[in-house]
């Protein structure tokens, strides 16, 4: 059954790996010729209090833990999306027709590895739904990941189609780097179909400096990238951390804590420390393994797809207020036609992924595909989620 396309006002909820909080975008969704036409009302960011955060990253890093805790980490996370949903809707005025919820990721494997006798790849987001949809009265899409996954792709990334959406552009190439906890890209050749988007995880963003930043200074990130703008970028330890495999494996690919959490940041830090004794050092060369992974993703499978001598590059995510970041990015993509821009006025950088999930809420809402299948590596496309009803 096909269900007629109506305009909604839909509230997207998203949290990220960074562990940071929650953003609620207030997004008017309605149909436009064969496409979709997506308007930002509000958006709201709520952190994590301290406890919650503590106790998600936890379970992210957890080689063993208890069913109990996870199932308490479930409904704790379901309060949480709840209240900030409300605190939306109170703080604004503005009742959503629907929610999409993304949930918080504990656990994400994108290709498959033998398990119990079988191969099979799996991923979880915590959040109870029905916690959500009870205190707002308002249908909750969750669980997006998993129908992309079932028809063979990697569950991630989910953002490409809100970026086709919002960034295709007949003329001009354009690029969106969203620097989250990981850093993810979606390029967008001049003209494309949507079948010719190129979208992966391009390695840590976040991640690294916001560990060493609490493990060095105790503090949860490098805010404006004070602290890396201080240090010197360790040359040796980056180009060891950038022979990895992750980086030199093609596209499709995804990644998370799995990859680059605390055991990794622990490994990292150990390799700094036995060229520098500066804490600096150390938070710098983080930074540039960001800004050299993107650097190389773009230079190795955007620039041949896109064919363009100039392209768009806008940064979204907290990491485009990371300054020193922003630099080392910009000063190695200008050498490839990048024009880096952290401004659009289509969408506030900061609220694009919550508005994302709005519009993939308001797909399965209708019936309607979310995935991007050359972007997940998806056989076909997927209508995704489950919707929790009032
Ligand atoms: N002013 C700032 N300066 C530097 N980094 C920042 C700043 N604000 C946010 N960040 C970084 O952005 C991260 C949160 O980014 P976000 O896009 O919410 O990621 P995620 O989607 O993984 O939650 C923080 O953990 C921090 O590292
Ligand atoms: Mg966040």
């Amino acid at each position: 059954m096909k269900a007629s396309l109506t305009p909604l006002t839909v509230a997207g909820i998203m949290s990220g790996t960074s562990a940071d909080g929650i953003d609620v975008a207030l997004v008017r969704i309605a149909p436009r010729g064969h496409g979709v036409r997506l308007e930002l009302l509000a958006h709201r960011a709520f952190p994590f209090a301290r406890p919650l955060r503590t106790a998600i990253l936890a379970a992210m890093d957890a080689r063993a833990i208890a069913a109990a805790e996870l199932a308490r980490l479930n409904w704790r996370l379901g309060i949480a999306y709840a209240e900030a949903a409300r605190a939306s809707m109170d703080g604004t005025g503005l009742k959503p027709d629907l929610i999409g919820c993304h949930g918080q990721t504990i656990y994400h494997q994108g290709t498959s590895a033998p398990y119990a006798g079988r191969s099979l790849a799996c991923t979880w987001q915590l959040g109870e739904p029905a916690l959500i949809a009870a205190a707002c009265g308002v249908p909750v899409v969750s669980n997006f990941r998993p129908a992309d996954m079932a028809a063979g792709g990697q569950g991630a990334p989910l953002v490409p189609l809100l970026d086709f959406v919002l960034f295709a552009h007949p003329k001009r190439a354009r690029v969106l780097q969203n620097i989250g906890g990981i850093g993810n890209l979606t390029a967008i050749p001049a003209g494309a179909a949507q079948e010719e988007i190129l979208a992966f995880d391009t390695g840590p963003g976040n991640m690294i400096v916001d560990a060493l930043s609490q493990q060095l200074f105790g503090k949860p990130f490098d805010r404006n990238g004070a602290i890396a703008a201080r240090g010197k970028i360790l040359e040796p330890v980056l180009r060891a951390a950038l022979r990895e495999h992750f980086f030199r494996q093609p596209p499709p690919k995804s990644a998370g804590r799995e990859q680059f959490g605390a055991a990794y940041a622990g490994r990292f830090l150990a390799a700094c420390r036995r060229h520098s004794r500066l804490r600096e050092d150390a938070v710098a060369t983080a930074t540039a393994l960001t800004a050299e992974s993107i650097h190389r993703a773009v230079e190795a499978w955007v620039v041949p797809r896109t064919g363009a001598a100039a392209i768009d590059f806008i940064v979204s995510g907290g990491g485009a207020r990371n300054r020193t970041m922003l630099a080392m990015l910009r000063q190695r993509l200008e050498s490839l036609g990048c024009a880096v821009t952290t401004s659009d006025v289509t969408i506030p950088v900061e609220a694009k992924e919550a508005a994302a999930l709005a519009l993939l809420a308001w797909q399965t809402w209708h019936h309607r595909p979310g995935n991007v299948p050359s972007a997940t590596g998806a056989k076909r496309p997927a209508i995704l989620g489950q919707v929790t009803y009032v």
